[in-house]
């Protein structure tokens, strides 16, 4: 089966695991599989970036992460940092957007910092929007999210009435970026980890045993190519899809399929304050 590029994912997010085990099994230490794992984000960047693929996340630090050895997390940090400085140019130069997603509380003041020019230096750039989770997890976004949206509310922005699934995402960090439409989880392990918790509620679960610094172009291809052979149908019968496929040939998820997973939120009606996604 060909690559069809004209039924790409909009949004692709991966759970990159398996460095570790990939250093163990070569008598090295786990840090050593954390770089060769930056190795791999840099291909499957530049792999979105030939193929047009819009929005790209990846979980490079849960808020789990930090129960590992000290001197573990130290080196992830440390690579985070050292990572960000010398991929800024690349980001500029292809014109990527960064952000990152997470709690920024607890995170190392020198990465914070780093984090904030790679977002300022790229802001307005838009042909791929590449998201880095760190210090993230789905829980604690959706509840910070319930928390702004109480804070709004209290200032006299909306009432409780007003609250439905589309409003309630304008909370969180990904505000305004469409929901994923695939992920991937290399590493064997069959589960999303605190992962987007909400924005992957119709999202195509890819599961590989491929260790993530292992992880290259054709795999991903191949996660591509297996998204594609797959009947996404929100609801809908497979007779009712295969109807609207014939008119748009599309497979990724469009605000009317989403719209309509959403039907019965009849109250929802659009809000005038937008919560500031990073406050
Ligand atoms: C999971 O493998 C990986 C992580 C917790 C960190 C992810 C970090 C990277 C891919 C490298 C740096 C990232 C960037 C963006 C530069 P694991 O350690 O849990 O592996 P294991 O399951 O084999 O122990």
């Amino acid at each position: 089966m060909e690559l069809d590029l004209e039924r790409l994912p909009r949004h692709v997010a991966i759970i990159m695991d398996g460095n570790g085990r990939w250093a163990m099994q070569r008598m090295r230490n786990r840090i050593f599989g954390h770089k060769k794992g930056a190795d791999a984000v840099r291909s499957v960047v530049t792999c979105c970036r030939e193929l047009g693929i819009r929005y790209l996340t990846l979980y490079a630090f849960s808020k789990e992460n930090w129960n590992r050895p000290k001197r573990e997390v130290k080196a992830l940090w440390g690579l985070l940092e050292k990572y960000l400085k010398s991929e800024l140019p690349e980001l500029i130069e292809n014109h990527i957007q960064f952000r990152h997603i997470g709690d920024d509380d607890g995170i190392p003041a020198s990465v914070l910092e780093q984090l904030r020019i790679c977002e300022d230096k790229t802001a307005n750039f838009g042909e791929l929007v590449l998201s880095l989770a760190l210090n993230y997890g789905g829980r604690q976004e959706i509840t910070r999210a319930a928390k702004l949206f109480l804070a709004d509310m209290m200032n006299g922005g909306h009432g409780a009435g007003q609250l439905c699934a589309e409003h309630f995402s304008r909370y969180l960090y990904t505000a305004g970026h469409p929901d994923p439409d695939l992920v991937i989880r290399t590493g064997g392990e069959i589960r999303v980890s605190n992962f987007l918790l909400w924005q992957i509620a119709y999202a195509e679960l890819y599961f590989t045993e491929i260790l993530w610094p292992d992880f290259g172009k054709a795999d991903f291809i191949e996660a591509l190519k297996e998204f594609q052979s797959r009947e996404r149908r929100f609801g809908r019968t497979g007779e009712q899809v295969r109807e609207r496929q014939g008119v748009s040939g599309d497979c990724s998820v469009k605000s009317t399929d989403i719209a309509q997973v959403r039907a019965g939120d009849k109250r929802c009606i659009p809000m005038g304050l937008i919560a500031n996604p990073k406050s």
